[in-house]
């Protein structure tokens, strides 16, 4: 539904340029919920506006729904911004207008009938669960009521696409729930595509169907939860499943061991240490519902060698449970299972598995 394509922009020139997007390329697909992580100023802003054309690239293209929209200009453009719907961190809401004609404003520009508007207005209204707020000004409202009219006057035009920057961030935790799940609500009713962007890893793990992580402007790793949680080297997987750092112990190796579905309800530890005979130590776990799916991460203690270790997580990999050795000196990794290799592409090589 989007695709990104070898994306690159840049400010400024000479010495003081910032490259703020460096050959980005994204593919959304249509219905899911999509969402990109990275640290200020990664590029996850100037990203997002790429795709309804608020910021043109230097080079690259952006495709919507097979819609070339970076060759867009003119009227044709302001068509297409109708089908690309935008909600912002601070709602960006007309303080003097009720909350009904902040929505209506938004039909105005879409060039609906003056008749038609406040009824279509009351629809959207309705959508986010805030008819009865119509005649209110923005200021008599809650933050979360205020996004819920940022929601509604993006809706309005009937787009297919939302692109969403930062829409929870102003808001508390359990604002931010009730947000999140309208928009997954929206999305999956309206069979709407959604582009967010986060800094909060819960928005990931609570709706996005994929992510992508920025960094300086690039993509470093991207995804489906699923699989991004099953590759050994992601830090998106980390940042979700908080296992620490590796402490190495004594004759032991240890093995991190990932779980996604199915595979999290089987006792595979335990037929581990029957298998091998050994006494299999767990350092710590992490257990998540990721996209409404039971995953979760537990590092181990192996006693004994690296051959042990090798043997350990070809057994795992067996099972269809991505594993891998940790060294605790960088924390990094040094060996994989064998379904490690059909995980999501990262831009780091593959884990080495050594000789
Ligand atoms: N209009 C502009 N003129 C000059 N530099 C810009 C402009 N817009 C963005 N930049 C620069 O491009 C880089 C990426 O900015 P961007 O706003 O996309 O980051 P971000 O990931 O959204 O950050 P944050 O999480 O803080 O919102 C930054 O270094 C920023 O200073
Ligand atoms: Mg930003």
């Amino acid at each position: 539904m989007i695709s990104i394509e070898h994306v690159s922009r840049r400010f400024g020139d000479g010495p003081d340029a910032v490259v703020a997007l460096d050959d980005v390329s994204i593919q959304v697909a249509r219905g899911q919920i999509f969402g990109v992580v990275g640290q200020s100023g990664a590029g996850k802003s100037t990203l997002l506006r790429t795709v309804n054309a608020l910021e043109r690239p230097d080079s690259g293209r952006v495709v919507v729904d097979g819609v070339e929209v970076t060759a867009l200009t003119g009227q044709a453009l302001r068509t297409e911004r109708h089908r690309i719907g935008m909600v912002f961190q601070h709602f960006n809401l007309v303080g003097n207008r009720t909350v009904a004609q902040n929505v209506e404003l938004a039909l105005e520009a879409t060039g609906t009938a003056k008749k038609d508007r406040r009824p279509k207005a009351l629809e959207m209204l309705d959508l986010v669960g805030l008819a009865h707020k119509a005649d209110d000004k923005p200021a008599q409202l809650s933050g979360g009521q205020r996004q819920r009219v940022g929601i509604a006057r993006a809706l309005a035009s009937g787009p297919d696409v939302l692109l969403s920057d930062e829409a929870t961030s102003a808001l508390d935790p359990e604002t931010t729930r009730q947000i999140l799940d309208l928009i997954q609500r929206l999305s999956r009713e309206l069979g709407l595509t959604v582009l967010l962007i986060t800094h909060e890893m819960d928005v990931v793990k609570r709706i996005c169907d994929a992510a992508a992580l920025m960094e300086d402007g690039r993509v470093i790793e991207q995804g489906t939860l699923e699989q991004l949680i099953t590759t050994p080297h992601s830090r998106v997987a980390a940042e979700l499943f908080p296992v620490g750092e590796a402490h190495g112990i004594p004759g032991h190796r240890i093995v991190d061991v990932t779980y996604a579905g199915l595979s999290a309800d089987r006792p595979v530890i335990a037929q581990l240490s029957r298998d091998f005979g050994l006494d299999v130590s767990i350092l710590g776990a992490a257990l998540e519902t990721i996209g409404g799916v039971q995953a979760g991460r537990t590092r181990l203690a192996i006693p004994g060698d690296e051959t042990t270790s090798r043997r350990v997580i070809d057994r795992l990999g067996d099972h269809g449970v991505t594993a891998w050795e940790v060294d605790p000196a960088t924390t990094g990794t040094i060996a994989t299972s064998a379904s490690a290799s059909t995980s999501a592409s990262t831009s780091t090589t593959k884990a080495e598995v050594p000789a």
